[in-house]
């Protein structure tokens, strides 16, 4: 037994990361912990990796299906996807090699709402869970498990699973012990009773996941760091995306349709999230509550500061210097951060009850408020829906971020129709660019177009969107919704081929 490996049955299935990549074979579906570069299991999946690397040269196909909680790190996405491992992927991802695979059609991909993945693996609609592989930062003498860095869809992938193996990291900190709150309380449908939080501090599960010792049929020790690339300062863009919404919540607030607490914020990571929130921290907020999926560092600050009195949410997502931050400050952060279950920190009862302010990015939103966050030019994946469903179709207001331009300006984010919809029209309440804010609440299709023109389009784009939608109200077949279908596409399209929607 070591100090991290407390349960004398569980002490005696110590294997090598080969030993326990062993216990799983083609075809397998393995369900994995980890949610952004968080408690994600960092040895078996190289392990596995080398196996299936032999097995391909020797002619042998070898690959699994792989599900996580989100996105994970190289360790796991890069190297299963380098060997071509992966015949499918669910249900986030943000990897190069993982994304270039998908878009080369050599790899299918489930891309759906994070909060749907732990019911519909329950609901059957995943197959069988051969394998749950997770990271823990310990096992208890009573055989439950610490959880690492993140929780994702551990409790779920651990009860479904026939096999289970488990990396225990000793690199995560030991206080990690108590931060988090597993609900075991969900039950299928008809037999669904409400869920019993109506705070976002409150606990209503225990501090350990459960797992049936008996499926145990591995643990691996490991000694690796999270892995989290630091975000770079906020440039100017980002800046004057965060200017226009901390004025709008201001507005807000002189309405007193928000109070000076404002109400549970989410927000995505990113350099623009992290200049909305630096921009809260000079706002002079103060004692606000983040109900979210993600600790990133500008949350770290805003505890540290007060801005923020505490933060709940299912994975830390923090750079290098954030580690460093909450380890030298545990103690403090331990009172004021607890870590879910996604089924619970993306659950569109709670976000809906709670009244969440969800702040999210897009790739481009369209006249009507339709809104992209997943494909360039309408067939290109980038990451994935991720939460921002899950938090956008339930939250009190549903707020979508991105500068006006991309790609140096050969793109304008602000397109007559949007090539791809993960938010329709009428979940998106609130866009915000560079350039200004749009508040398309109580508006009609024609009355949000004019107010996204004005207020959001880059002016080099503005004239051609002007006049599109003129032409659209004049000439198109119905008057509602106007478009001119054969020409609202032709934007991507003249991208595609010519590296810019002005041709
Ligand atoms: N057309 C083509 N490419 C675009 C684009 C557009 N309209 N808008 C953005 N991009 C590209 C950028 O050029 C950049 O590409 P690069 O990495 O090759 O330079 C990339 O998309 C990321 O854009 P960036 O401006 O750096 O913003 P970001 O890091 O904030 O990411 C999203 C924006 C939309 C990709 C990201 O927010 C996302 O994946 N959202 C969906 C999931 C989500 O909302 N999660 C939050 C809750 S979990």
């Amino acid at each position: 037994m070591t100090q991290r490996i407390r349960h004398p049955g569980l002490a005696g299935k110590l294997a090598t990361a080969a030993g326990a990549a062993a216990h799983i074979r083609p075809g397998d579906t393995v369900a994995m912990s980890g949610f952004t570069g968080a408690g994600y299991p960092k040895a078996v999946p190289q392990a596995l990796a080398e196996r299936m690397e032999r097995a391909h040269a020797a002619g042998d196909p070898f690959r699994v299906k792989v599900l996580t909680g989100a996105s994970t790190a190289p360790e796991l996405d890069g190297a299963l996807a380098k060997v071509d491992g992966m015949e499918l992927r669910m249900p986030y991802q943000s990897d190069p090699e993982v994304r270039s695979r998908i878009n080369a059609g050599r790899l299918e991909y489930i891309d759906i709402h994070l909060s749907h993945v732990a019911q519909h693996t329950w609901f059957g609609f995943f197959g069988d869970i051969d394998v749950a592989l997770v990271e823990v930062s310990a096992i208890n003498e009573d055989g439950t498990l610490v959880p690492s860095s993140s929780v994702g869809n551990n409790k779920t992938w651990l009860e479904l699973a026939d096999r289970v193996i488990l990396e225990v990291n000793r690199w995560q900190p030991d206080a990690l012990d108590g931060m988090h709150d597993i609900y075991y309380g969900t039950a299928l449908p008809p037999d669904r009773q409400p869920i019993p939080l109506v705070r976002a501090d409150q606990r209503i599960g225990e501090p350990y996941l459960r797992v049936d010792p008996a499926k145990v049929v591995a643990v691996v020790e490991t000694d690796a760091p999270d892995r989290n690339s630091a975000f770079s300062a906020p440039d100017e863009s980002s800046r004057r995306i965060a200017g226009h919404l901390l004025e709008f919540l201001a507005h807000e607030r002189r309405k007193g349709r928000l109070g000076d607490r404002l109400l549970p914020l989410q927000s995505g990571v990113g350099n623009i999230a992290n200049a909305v929130l630096a921009g809260l921290a000079e706002g002079g907020y103060r004692d606000l509550e983040a109900y979210t999926e993600v600790i990133q560092d500008g949350m770290l600050r805003l505890l540290r500061d007060g801005v923020l009195r505490m933060a709940s949410a299912t994975s830390f997502s923090l750079s290098p210097d954030g580690i460093a931050e909450f380890n030298d400050n545990v103690d403090f952060y331990r009172e004021r951060i607890l870590l879910r279950p996604q089924e619970i920190s993306n659950h569109p009862e709670l976000i809906r009850r709670l009244g969440c302010i969800a702040m999210n990015g897009m790739i481009e939103a369209d006249l009507y408020g339709n809104v992209n966050s997943t494909h360039v030019a309408g067939s290109r994946i980038m990451n994935g829906i991720g939460g921002s469903g899950d938090f956008a179709r339930n939250g009190y207001l549903s707020v979508f971020l991105a500068p006006s331009l991309a790609k140096g300006g050969a793109i304008s984010t602000i397109v007559p129709m949007a090539s791809h919809v993960d938010h329709t029209e009428h979940d998106v309440m609130v866009l915000v660019t560079d350039q200004g804010l749009a508040d398309l609440r109580g508006l009609s299709p024609k009355q949000r177009a004019r107010q996204v023109i004005a207020h959001c389009a880059h002016p080099d784009y503005r004239p051609m969107l002007q006049d599109y939608f003129e032409r659209a109200s004049a000439e198109g077949f119905g008057r509602h919704t106007p478009h001119l279908l054969g020409e609202a596409l032709s934007w991507h399209q003249r991208f595609i081929e010519t590296g810019s929607m002005r041709g």
